[in-house]
């Protein structure tokens, strides 16, 4: 796979890290790609956004025989994961935080894949009840072990603080309400952005994996 730098706009894919029905995740990566859509880089067209919604990828728990690191898939839904993955330069990850970690159906997407992470800039935006902090820093450890280049810069949203609940029923555990960002949310998500720009026109180092030789020697 040539996971070498390319020349044109960065490609930044937006991953949509929940999948529950009346998730706040959809509304949360749509504000993003709003932010993104107002960032220079996206205006000047050296970079551009695509939604990864793992809704929409459907899919099933971790079924490779092989583990994803010898790059041998199987399965057409690795396939097409695997193709969407290789075509991205960067990530912006959204993430809830779920009993302090990141939901099942996000960790399963990292683990399918291996070489497309390798390499590539990423940035963690949590949410949760308490900023989803402790999702975002699993996150980026797990995130690491797939040789991404996870960026210093966070975003975090807080679900009572950056969600309008106004004309919800306060009893209703179901009332996702409606996303309203703090003042300083979209700077921090766009100073996520750039860092993740700037890192993508850096001239990638190799491969790990390939220069270690084999897959269970970097372990
Ligand atoms: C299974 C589950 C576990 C959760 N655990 C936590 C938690 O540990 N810490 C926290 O701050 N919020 C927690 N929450 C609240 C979620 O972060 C919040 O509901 C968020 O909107 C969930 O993302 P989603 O709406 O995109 O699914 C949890 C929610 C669910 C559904």
């Amino acid at each position: 796979m040539d996971n070498t730098q390319t020349t044109g706009p960065v490609r930044i894919g937006l991953i949509v890290g929940s999948t529950r029905p009346g998730r706040r995740g959809a509304a949360v990566a749509g504000w993003v790609a709003e932010v993104a859509a107002r960032h220079d880089a996206v205006r000047a067209g050296t970079a551009v956004v695509e939604v990864l919604d793992l809704a929409e990828q459907a899919l099933p728990l971790l079924d490779e025989p092989v583990p994803a690191m010898f790059g041998d898939y199987r399965n057409p839904h690795t396939r097409r994961w695997s193709a969407a993955i290789a075509a991205c330069d960067a990530f912006v990850f959204v993430t809830p935080e779920y009993n302090h970690s990141v939901p099942a159906a996000l960790k399963n997407a990292v683990d399918y894949l291996f070489v497309e992470w390798n390499g590539k800039p990423a940035g963690v935006l949590s949410y949760g009840v308490q900023g989803g902090t402790r999702a975002g820093e699993h996150l980026r450890q797990i995130l690491a072990e797939v040789r991404a280049v996870v960026v210093p810069a966070v975003a975090a949203l807080t679900v009572f603080t950056d969600f309008d609940f106004s004309g919800s029923d306060p009893g209703d555990p179901t009332a996702p309400g409606r996303i309203a960002p703090a003042a300083g949310r979209a700077a921090d998500v766009s100073a996520m952005l750039t860092e993740i720009v700037i890192r993508a026109r850096e001239p990638r180092s190799g491969d790990p994996v390939a220069v270690a030789g084999s897959p269970e020697r970097v372990r």
